[in-house]
């Protein structure tokens, strides 16, 4: 049987940094556990742009469906800010999403001890913090109809559509109680069904997928705003969340923080099994391509290392090998190992990237 095949799209600012060290990982993987992977590399974002003209050139769209997963490091930059919106670095992203059909984005926020200090909440608020977003990430405002800027009389009027079709609500409820049924056993969906109809069906839709086919798992709703109060106020009390895009867009980042740094959450974009019964994966750091310390050193890549141990655990079942990642990137924090954006405590010096990374590969050895 052939390897399971990996395309990695470094992307751009500390896209190509953080991924180089996740090839570091990769490796010890088909060295040291048999775990080899057919590896391919492509542009995406600015780079592609400034390679072809655009963000996502069609052979990458079309080898990113056919590869078992894909893994992103980040895209975007100043350097972009003025381009046409159409060919705008995010927009290779948002293809990626949209034409691999990955609706259900998964966005662990969990606090490692280590870090418990580092959040702007007070310790106890966050020390063991555990949570999963789901985020929908197919529809919703970004991708509906109409759109666009259009002139109306003598003002220009910008117009974006909230839409969801049952069908879209119900599978990505679907994927979040069955990942609570492996966790807490326990999902909130939030939404703004006081003021959105798109809500109130979302409300129904979760609710009656939850009475027929997960009525054993705990289902609470909240309404998005209030939601993000909740979240700052006790984050312990939420388990797995289930929200649209862009709700989810904003809680994500929100939960994140509560955990002290962006630079350590990885996520993963999951869409329906392919033929080999594998689903359409994208692995992502949440954090973005930081393109003011791009070239520095200083990139934290453990969210990136992390996304990679989120590949193993959804796409290639190696659940007690993405343990090892994690457990591996836990020790090296435990022995006080920080990047820059980890700093604060008193006589700390930083390490660089590529420490942090050949660090963690000495963890993994070590594991063995
Ligand atoms: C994210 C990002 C993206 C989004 C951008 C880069 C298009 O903020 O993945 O959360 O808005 O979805
Ligand atoms: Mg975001």
């Amino acid at each position: 049987m052939s390897n399971p095949s990996l395309l990695i799209l470094p992307g751009d600012g500390i896209g190509p940094e953080v991924m180089a060290e996740v090839r570091k990982v990769i490796d010890w993987y088909g060295d040291k556990r048999g775990l080899k992977f057919d590896v391919s590399e492509d542009l995406v974002g600015g780079c592609a742009y400034d390679k072809h003209g655009t963000p996502l050139h069609d052979d990458t769209m079309a080898k990113a469906q056919e590869v078992d997963a894909v893994l992103l490091g980040a895209v975007g930059g100043p350097k972009y800010d003025n381009l046409d919106f159409s060919v705008k670095p995010e927009r290779g992203l948002l293809r990626l999403r949209k034409e691999m059909d990955l609706f259900s984005n998964l966005r662990p926020a969990q606090c490692f001890d280590a870090l418990a200090d580092f959040s702007s909440l007070k310790k106890d608020v966050v020390a063991g913090l555990d949570i999963m977003i789901i985020r929908e990430l197919t529809s919703g405002v970004y991708f509906g109809e109409p759109r666009g800027i259009i002139k109306d009389g003598n003002e220009r009027v910008g117009i974006n559509t909230q839409r969801y079709t049952e069908s879209e609500i119900a599978r990505v409820a679907r994927s979040a109680f069955e990942l609570a049924k492996k966790r807490g056993n326990k999902v909130c969906s939030m939404e703004k069904a006081n003021v959105m109809e798109s809500g109130i069906l979302w409300r129904d839709v979760v609710q009656e997928i939850h009475d027929a086919e997960y009525p054993e798992v705990e289902l609470s709703h909240m309404y998005a705003d209030a939601g993000a109060m909740q979240l700052t106020r006790w984050p312990k009390q939420f388990d797995v969340i289930v929200t649209d895009n862009l709700f989810g867009d904003l809680l994500s980042d929100l939960a994140a923080m509560l955990t002290g740094s962006l630079g350590m959450l990885p996520s993963a974009s999951l869409g329906l099994p392919m033929a080999n019964g594998r689903p359409k994966a994208l692995y992502e750091p949440v954090h973005g391509s930081a393109p003011d310390i791009a070239g520095t050193g200083k990139a934290n890549p453990i969210a990136c290392i992390l996304s990679f141990a989120m590949a193993l655990r959804y796409s290639f079942d190696e659940g007690a090998e993405a343990d090892r990642l994690e457990q591996a990137v836990n020790a090296v924090l435990a022995k006080g190992l920080r990047t820059a954006d980890l700093l604060g405590e008193e006589g700390v010096q930083p390490v660089s990237t590529a420490e942090m990374g050949d660090a963690i590969v000495v963890a993994l050895e070590e594991s063995l």
